[in-house]
């Protein structure tokens, strides 16, 4: 296997001196490093520096003097990460806006791969709410932000601000390398379905459940952060996620997830239903809003399609699909029936007896049950970690 490629940015920040340390971390832990400068830092650390460290030429007009070009889309093309350390507030501003006017920004706005960045300024322009807007911005791009760390700052101030020591930096990409490459998830689609469905009775009311969405929503983030491409197909809620490799998709009724479900199940190769679709829905969902005219009103509901039980029949050979029980009585039978009649893999069994689990809480006692007989407790944890434990069981099941 080649080694990993960092595309080193540097940016016209005092920190920049820090830069050539990184270089040497990189370089020593065998990975091919290359730097793309804005021509302001140069002023800050040499490109000689930078150069003999990294053991390549250091990038930073897109003409050169000698009327060469540095190609810029080549460059992005080449790195399996780009790192810009420190990211001043000014560059930062372009990401954020569009603004290509240097080879650095050029390289930027070509990459295919994770742009990995860390702030560096003083501590006032570091809380600047448009220093804030911006950085929020590229994170919802899908940049992956090393926050600036509190300290003494250039100025004398004391405050956050300064760039994330080079080690810190290095073990961060590390852990982003090992999440992304080495699971079985990396470049897989994942279908997930999450939170509640709502069933109209009339223009303003419906038929509801207390699910948040949080464990579904947890589970995206952590396929994500393993490289998978997730579809979540999401009944309402608050929550938000945002990434490159996310498609959300909302909806309000169980007809509109099976839908959804039906447009996208045959091409993904794993499916995770952990939405609490709602049974039934009214038969007749009146077109005026209901008066209370009488004493009594009798709603009479029709069951909802099974959504889980129709991508099991679909389930071809390849794909890989799980199910969530929510039992109150002899919970492991009933979810080991359930997991044969809808043709699952696996099914994550919650037990509202448990206090902590189950509905709108942020934690959550789950048992792993699969189709080879394992069965698996895990301990009341917060849903992201419940979420981290399941996905690392599915890993495992299906590197098998
Ligand atoms: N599910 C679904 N579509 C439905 C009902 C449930 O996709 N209409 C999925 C849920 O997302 C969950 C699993 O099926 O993964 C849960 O099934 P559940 O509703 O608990 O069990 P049922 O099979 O409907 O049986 P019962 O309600 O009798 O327990």
């Amino acid at each position: 296997m080649r080694p990993k490629r960092v595309l080193i940015g540097v940016t016209a920040g005092i920190a920049a001196y820090k830069t050539p340390i990184l270089v040497r971390l990189f370089k020593k832990a065998g990975f091919d490093v290359r730097c793309v400068i804005t021509p302001e830092s140069k002023e800050f650390v040499s490109p000689l520096v930078l150069s003999v460290l990294s053991g390549s030429p250091v990038y930073s007009t897109l003409i050169n003097e000698d009327k060469t070009w540095n190609n810029h889309v080549e460059l992005a093309e080449w790195a399996d990460f780009f790192l810009i350390a420190p990211l001043t507030a000014n560059t930062l501003a372009k990401m954020a806006s569009g603004i290509c006017d240097n080879l650095l920004l050029s390289v930027y706005f070509s990459m295919k791969s994770q742009t990995i960045v860390a702030p560096a300024m003083d501590l006032d322009m570091y809380r600047h709410p448009t220093v804030l807007r911006n950085l929020d911005m590229i994170q919802n791009d899908g940049v992956f932000v090393i926050p600036a760390e509190f300290g003494l700052l250039a100025s004398g101030l004391t405050g956050q601000g300064r760039m994330a020591e080079p080690e810190t930096i290095f073990k961060e990409l590390n852990q982003l390398i090992t999440d992304k490459s080495t699971s079985v998830f990396t470049g897989k689609s994942v279908l997930i379905t999450a939170g509640p469905t709502y069933e109209a009775i009339d223009p303003v009311r419906f038929i509801g459940n207390h699910s948040t969405g949080k464990m579904g929503f947890a589970l995206a983030e952590v396929f994500l952060k393993k490289g998978a491409n997730v579809k979540l197909i999401t009944g309402p809620t608050n929550l938000e996620l945002v990434d490159n490799n996310l498609v959300l998709i909302s909806i309000n009724s169980a007809e509109e997830m099976f839908q959804e479900v039906k447009k996208h199940w045959s091409n993904q190769d794993i499916g995770i239903f952990s939405a609490a679709v709602a049974d039934y829905r009214p038969k007749v969902v009146s077109t005026d809003k209901i008066k209370k005219n009488s004493n009594e009103l009798l709603l009479e509901l029709i069951k909802n399609p099974d959504i889980l039980h129709w991508a099991g029949q679909m389930k071809k050979d390849s794909q890989f699909l799980v199910g969530f029980a929510l039992e109150t009585t002899d919970e492991i039978t009933h979810a080991t029936q359930k997991l044969e009649r809808k043709n699952l893999d696996c099914i994550i069994l919650n037990s509202l007896q448990d206090s902590g689990a189950g509905f709108a809480t942020d934690t959550n006692k789950v048992t792993i049950l699969d189709k080879q007989k394992n069965k698996s407790e895990l301990s009341l944890k917060s849903k992201y970690e419940i979420a981290q434990e399941i996905v690392l069981y599915l890993e495992e099941l299906i590197a098998q």
